[in-house]
């Protein structure tokens, strides 16, 4: 049985006091036993949400973290600082590092591989733009995303410390949810090039996460896709009562 796993992407969002406020309610109103939370604030409120969400379960991590572990990179944070305010987790070339900042599928290897060495578990983000779907290309891209993270990491490190979060670029704050047949495809041949790679007990663990337009009022359909594990959420994780509402999916 795979876990279910929402997490919240708050993006460049929120300010220490609603920050403040949203840890509080999630001490509060913890969510149903099954489903495992974690949220993802920018990188100057992570120690405190940290320590705000201490005595819950909910999974605090960074939005990206460069590769290298220290030096001269104005602006950028090293997997080591991410991991040393106790935060566990960070994502890893989502579509707005992909196409706004210009990551290529070489730096997010590297940044894999640095997250993974500092101990931080990784939401791997991959998708496809609406124009390589409408050219037929959906599998080559995100499989070819999917294959340039993955490179070189042991069996047990895919199973234990990443998710894979399928995210279609066109599906991102636009409203336009990918249905749960599109969803679904893509998820099914994520795995099943998990699985080719890795082995069906790698590939049945895998936590897949659908991203793009989550709401409350979708949520449900596409949790209900036999290879939907979860949701990465930008817009509709920043209300904590429409978060809460994504926690409480019906399944
Ligand atoms: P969205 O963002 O839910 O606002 O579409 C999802 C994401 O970027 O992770």
């Amino acid at each position: 049985m795979r876990r279910p796993f929402i997490a919240g992407n708050w993006k460049m969002n929120l300010d220490r006091a609603s920050i403040g406020a949203f840890c509080a309610a999630l001490r509060d109103n913890p969510a149903p036993s099954g489903v495992r939370v974690g949220v993802f604030p920018p990188s100057v409120y992570l120690a405190e949400v940290v320590a705000a969400l201490a005595a819950t379960d909910v999974v605090v991590g960074a939005q990206t973290c460069h590769s290298e572990r220290s030096g001269a990179f104005t602006g950028e944070i090293a997997a080591s600082m991410v991991k040393d305010v106790g935060a566990s987790h960070v994502i890893l070339g989502h579509s707005e590092r992909r196409h706004v900042f210009g990551e290529s599928d070489g730096d997010v290897r590297l940044r894999m591989t640095a997250a993974l060495a500092a101990g931080l578990d990784v939401i791997l983000c991959v998708g496809e733009t609406i124009a390589q779907r409408e050219a037929g290309a959906t599998a080559q891209v995100v499989l070819g995303q999917l294959d340039a993270g993955l490179a070189g990491l042991e069996p047990a490190t895919v199973t234990d410390r990443v998710t894979v979060a399928y995210e279609p670029v066109w599906a991102i704050g636009t409203g336009h949810t990918a249905t749960p047949d599109q969803a679904q495809d893509v998820h099914a041949q994520i795995r099943a090039r998990v699985a080719h790679g890795y082995g069906s007990d790698v590939a049945d663990k895998l936590i897949i996460q659908y991203g793009g337009s989550v709401k409350p009022a979708n949520v449900s359909e596409l949790m209900a896709c036999p290879d939907v594990d979860g949701a990465l959420v930008g817009g509709a994780s920043l209300d904590p009562n429409s978060f809460d509402a994504l926690l409480r999916f019906e399944s």
